[in-house]
């Protein structure tokens, strides 16, 4: 492995990490490389209340990923993963969900801002064969978002079949900036799964004692459901919508021709301005938007590899220039987007998060609790201002896997965009300070962030997005009040 770029607390992590959590798992059956799908956009109709009607399915089915043994899975609209939902800023907008499994799942908005009765966490439950709808209006920056079901207990493997789709908000400023955004041809995006095959080419969701605490790792990576897909780029700049739709796994991203990109965006919108990096981290459920450009590179292919925590190294996508010249795309605007500073109007309450793995018997807790649908942990007033102080304790020995409990974790919270106020102390480094929904934690981390809580009342949810985690427990809800 080179590691050239060895220099930040998260890459070092990782390097530690690939020594204590590696699995031997066989290699996945050599596919032929296959045109990366491209999620299609959910068409929408407009009902008597003016309301844009999206609708959704949520069914079960079976595909071949590699070699010829089917997988069971599941999707929305089809039989892996979901379409893509486009909506724009202002709009009013109704997605009606109709549960066709034989089993009760909930459909969750990650990353947007809409009412509780709406956000589709584990209160907002589709029982089997049931519906629901999500009506809410678009009230927040242009963003890649996304939906997955959030049922307590069998998120990780619902989410691991299969279901999993990108909700992308526009607005005024991403229709007049000079990025990218031709879905589909110059602006891309990419729904990266790791999963565990077997040698047959299939996978299941079959997580030992072990994997509920280091998270069901695997041993390829999906994406947008293919294999080490390429596309055939068309334009000389490039824009990737990365999300990390792994159950338990961070990944690290670069080229393989060492060069850089532009970040434009984290979770939740546009950076205040292009970022050059030669690597990114997204840990589970996190976002973030790229542009690469091909104007200064050769004719050759690059391609986006992905490291993850294990070690390995996967080829996310192939970006294979077209043999015609390439279509001239204007240069990145300096400026992006303007961040208010949530924690300048003066800060109301401050409150203190600790995600541990110490509790008894290896219990994955935040503030020594697991998750209890019947119970408040916090309760916020509306129209404030909070800092929240998350802090990840290290395992230490003792408990389930005795000194080797070190694991990271991430947190995430319902309804809201926040802002990073502080990373052990310090500033943040600049990928952080954008808007953020979820933010990574490694073990002995201390970070503070800045929420406004706004608009709406109710009961959302705060928790730890590795999946395993979160069905463990990891997870606690705060109701907004007035
Ligand atoms: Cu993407 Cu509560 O989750
Ligand atoms: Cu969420
Ligand atoms: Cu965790």
């Amino acid at each position: 492995m080179t590691r050239t770029t060895l220099r930040t607390a998260v890459s070092a992590t990782i390097a530690v990490l690939v020594v204590f959590t590696g699995v031997a798992l066989s290699p996945v059956p050599a596919a032929h490389a296959s045109p990366l799908p491209i999620p299609p956009l959910l068409e929408s109709s407009t009902n008597a209340r003016g309301e844009r009607v999206f609708d959704l399915r949520v069914q079960s089915g079976s595909r071949t990923f590699s070699g010829n043994t089917r997988t069971e899975t599941l999707g929305y609209n089809g039989d892996y993963l979901g379409p893509t939902i486009r909506v724009r800023r202002g709009e009013d907008v109704r997605i009606r969900v109709r549960n066709t499994l034989p089993e009760p799942t909930t459909v969750h908005w990650h990353g947007a801002h809409l009412p509780a009765a709406s956000d589709g966490g584990p209160h907002q439950r589709i029982p089997a064969g049931g519906s629901w709808e999500a009506p809410f209006t678009v009230d927040q920056p242009a963003a890649t978002l996304w939906y997955h079901p959030h049922l307590m207990g069998t998120t990780a493997e619902q989410v691991y079949r299969g279901l999993a789709g990108l909700l992308i908000v526009d607005d005024d400023i991403s229709e007049s900036l000079a990025v990218p955004r031709e879905y589909g041809r110059d602006d891309i995006p990419l729904l990266l799964q790791e999963r565990r095959f077997s040698r047959g080419g299939s996978f299941e969701y079959r997580p030992s004692m072990p994997d509920l605490m280091h998270g069901y790792g695997g041993n390829a990576l999906l994406t947008n459901g293919a294999l080490e897909p390429y596309i055939v780029i068309r334009d000389e700049r490039v824009r990737l919508r990365l999300l990390n739709g792994s159950n338990s796994t961070v990944l690290r991203m670069t080229l393989d021709d060492g060069g850089s990109f532009h970040q434009i965006a984290t979770d939740g919108g546009f950076l205040e301005r292009p970022l050059e990096r030669r690597e990114l981290v997204l840990s589970p459920g996190e976002r973030a938007e790229i542009v690469v450009d091909f104007s200064f590179r050769d004719a050759g292919p690059v391609t986006l590899l992905a490291e993850s925590t294990s070690g390995r190294r996967y080829r996310a996508l192939e970006l294979r220039p077209a043999t015609t010249e390439l279509q001239k795309s204007r240069p990145l605007p300096t400026r992006l987007a303007t961040i208010p500073d949530l924690a300048s109007s003066g800060v109301d309450r401050r409150r203190q998060f600790v995600m541990s793995t110490m509790g008894r018997g290896g219990r994955l807790t935040i503030n020594g609790r697991t998750m209890d649908m019947n119970r408040i942990d916090e309760v916020v007033q509306l129209d404030t201002t909070e800092i929240w102080e998350v802090s990840s304790e290290g395992g230490g020995m003792g408990g389930m896997m005795g000194g080797m409990m070190d694991v990271p974790h991430n947190f995430h919270v319902h309804g809201l965009q926040f802002q990073v106020l502080r990373v052990n102390g310090r500033r943040p480094p600049p990928e952080l300070r954008g808007w953020k929904d979820t933010v990574p934690l490694w073990p002995g981390d201390r970070i503070q962030i800045v929420l406004r809580f706004e608009n709406y009342t109710g009961v959302f949810m705060y928790h730890c997005h590795f999946l395993e985690h979160e069905d463990e427990g990891m997870m606690g809800q705060f109701e907004v009040r007035r």
